[in-house]
């Protein structure tokens, strides 16, 4: 009899991250007091601009079907959008609109790669990146960097290039890290993958979340491509820079012909993405831009406190992140196993975090700091307290009581 569930999904890795959290939502039913810094998402509202273009629309009760590549005016905000933050002209052909970067990045590796293709992957890495190259049957190549940075080194992914390579996956700022790559690097590897015929990912989805009044810089400033068959391919979206998570939009910028195969592999899929949804990210495109900036503000100094709390925390090494709202320090002074030293300290202190082996980063924990100051300084505290020989033995956390039970 054929097997029920197939090779290729089969192979698909389950997250630990998950497990955590199913544990971590019990026990906060049970009314404990889990604080969770493992979390993707800013927590704040979604900005009102969005909220009233989608309001429009669904009072006009014509929620239909769209153009595959989306909307007309949502295309348009993204090309003023590129080139505003990029400095590179691109028209309406050069744009596809899906339902978040995700689905994005996955049509794109689909109108790409064939069978045994590599990708390459510098570590650390989004923890989908390897799974997605997987489900289009390539193989994803890991780049680990020497020196323990967390900025890939060209010399390293030069090596590691074969001739099965197709593309790289470059994302800065850096989910789980918070690394800024430098411009150098940005400049090398869009000449290196120019030079090579390699296709360049730049996941910029987090590119305004940039800390200490620095910017992103522009893929494009370097590339010496002819636009018409660049294999450089710019991915973003709304989700983190507009605290727009649940509303799945994403968008790829990359050469027209691209653009048209990946619509084609966008329109037997998921169709469109939703029309509610394409008015607003309109909305927040077109809209009031103070609020990435202040969005920016308070995750920086969240990002000041959680370094300020992790330096405390004897022999854990801590690499300050530029952007996003993750860092990933460096515990192995405590533990290599980061799944287990995880689930010991929601276990032990009610913290929850994300195992640094689900990014290529055995050893380390990514913690968030986009939830509250407050949260970010007790999560931090908590985790302090498990690990320190010389914290006491039991606290109160809420009602219960906490044994420190590390060796
Ligand atoms: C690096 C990176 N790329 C892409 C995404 C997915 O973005 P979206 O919500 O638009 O699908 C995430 C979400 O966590 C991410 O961290």
């Amino acid at each position: 009899m054929k097997s029920p569930i197939s090779q290729l999904a089969g192979a698909v890795q389950e997250s630990p991250t998950l497990a955590l959290n199913e544990k971590a939502a019990l026990l906060r039913e049970r009314g404990e007091a889990v604080i969770h810094l493992g979390s993707g998402e800013p927590k704040t509202k979604t900005p009102i601009d969005a909220i009233l273009a989608a309001a429009g629309k669904l009072t006009s009760a014509e929620v239909k079907y769209t153009p595959t590549d989306g909307i007309p005016s949502l295309k348009k905000a993204v090309v003023r959008y590129t080139e505003e933050n990029y400095g590179r002209a691109v028209g309406a052909e050069n744009v596809m609109i899906a339902s978040g970067a995700k689905a994005a990045l996955y049509s794109l590796l689909l109108a790409i790669l064939d069978p045994q293709d590599e990708v390459l992957i510098p570590a650390p890495y989004w923890v989908s990146y390897p799974e997605m190259v997987k489900l289009c049957y390539a193989r994803p190549v890991i780049v680990t960097p020497e020196d323990g940075r967390f900025e890939p080194g060209l010399k390293e992914i030069k090596e590691a290039v074969s001739s099965s390579t197709k593309a790289i996956i470059v994302n800065s700022p850096n989910n789980p890290s918070g690394a800024v790559y430098s411009e150098q690097f940005i400049a090398g590897i869009v000449e290196f993958c120019g030079e090579k015929g390699i296709y360049l990912i730049m996941d910029d989805i987090y590119h305004k979340l940039i800390f200490d009044g620095k910017k992103s810089v522009s893929c494009y400033k370097y590339s010496r491509d002819n636009p018409d068959s660049s294999r450089l391919v710019a991915i973003n979206g709304v989700s983190k820079l507009y605290a727009m998570t649940g509303f799945r939009i994403g968008w790829a910028v990359a050469n027209a012909r691209l653009i048209a195969t990946m619509t084609n592999v966008q329109a037997q899929t998921t169709s469109c993405p939703s029309s509610l949804l394409q008015m607003a990210a309109v909305g927040a495109l077109n809209g009031v831009q103070s609020y990435v900036e202040s969005l920016k503000s308070t995750l920086e100094n969240n990002r000041n406190v959680m370094i300020r709390e992790l330096e405390a925390i004897n022999d854990v090494r801590v690499i300050k992140p530029q952007g996003t709202f993750y860092c990933l320090p460096d515990f192995r002074a405590y533990s290599n196993d980061s799944v287990a030293l995880s689930r010991r300290l929601l276990e032990q202190a009610l913290v929850v975090t994300v195992p640094g082996r689900e990014f290529g980063m055995e050893g380390h924990l990514r913690l968030s700091y986009c939830q509250s100051m407050k949260e970010t300084i007790e999560g931090v505290q908590r985790i302090r307290w498990a690990l320190d020989p010389n914290s006491p033995k039991e606290i109160y956390i809420g009602d219960r009581k906490c044994v420190r039970d590390w060796k």
